[in-house]
């Protein structure tokens, strides 16, 4: 099987982590992944803010994640991975969420093709699209008009996971 296809067979998500940073090249590969992604007449609206899994902002979104759910899981929603990525796009662009899920898995099977676990995280939309999303986006950086679409974290696998299955039959229509 080629590399690209090897990569959409293999890739699952990773929930644990060891503490390895990854690298400026690792780094450089993911983010490139994201914004080769195609969108929607090219428009390129996506922004990717990268976030060190160290900085105090994370724990801020966990804390308020769990007073939003009312539930304190026993990881936080990146499972300690050493980077979270966090898509935002254009409000005003009818297609931004779905280009930030394409620009998502390309970053997801990047991760896998370096060898490498990733998450992708919808679990903190309630609290950066929520009351206090305007303070979120200024943390995140997020460009003037754009709104969260997704997160993915990546990092060194401390535990593996297979591939879900799937049912052809469930899923396909053959006309
Ligand atoms: C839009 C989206 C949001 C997701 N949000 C979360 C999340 O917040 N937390 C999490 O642990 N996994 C999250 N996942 C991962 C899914 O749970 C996972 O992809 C699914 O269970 C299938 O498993 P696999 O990725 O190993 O094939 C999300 C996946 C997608 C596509």
């Amino acid at each position: 099987m080629n590399d690209i296809l090897n990569a959409i067979a293999l890739r699952s998500t990773t929930r644990a982590y060891t503490d390895e940073a990854l690298t400026e090249a690792e780094l450089d590969t993911l983010l490139k992944a994201g914004l080769q992604a195609p969108t929607a007449a090219n428009r390129q609206e996506i922004h990717i803010s990268v976030v060190d899994g160290s900085n105090p902002l994370l724990a801020e979104i966990e804390k308020e994640k769990n007073v939003l759910s009312g539930v304190e899981p026993p990881v936080n929603f990146y499972y300690n991975a050493p980077t979270v990525f966090f898509l935002s796009g254009d409000s005003a662009f009818p297609w931004s969420a779905l280009d930030a899920g394409i620009a998502v898995e390309n970053m997801a099977l990047a991760a896998e093709g370096l060898g490498l676990g990733s998450v992708i995280i919808g679990c903190v939309k309630g609290v950066l699209t929520g009351a206090k999303a305007s303070e979120f986006a200024q943390a995140l950086h997020f460009p003037e008009g754009y709104t969260f679409e997704i997160a993915i974290a990546a990092g060194h696998k401390a535990a593996g996971k297979d591939p879900h299955e799937y049912s052809m039959d469930d899923h396909v229509s053959r006309i």
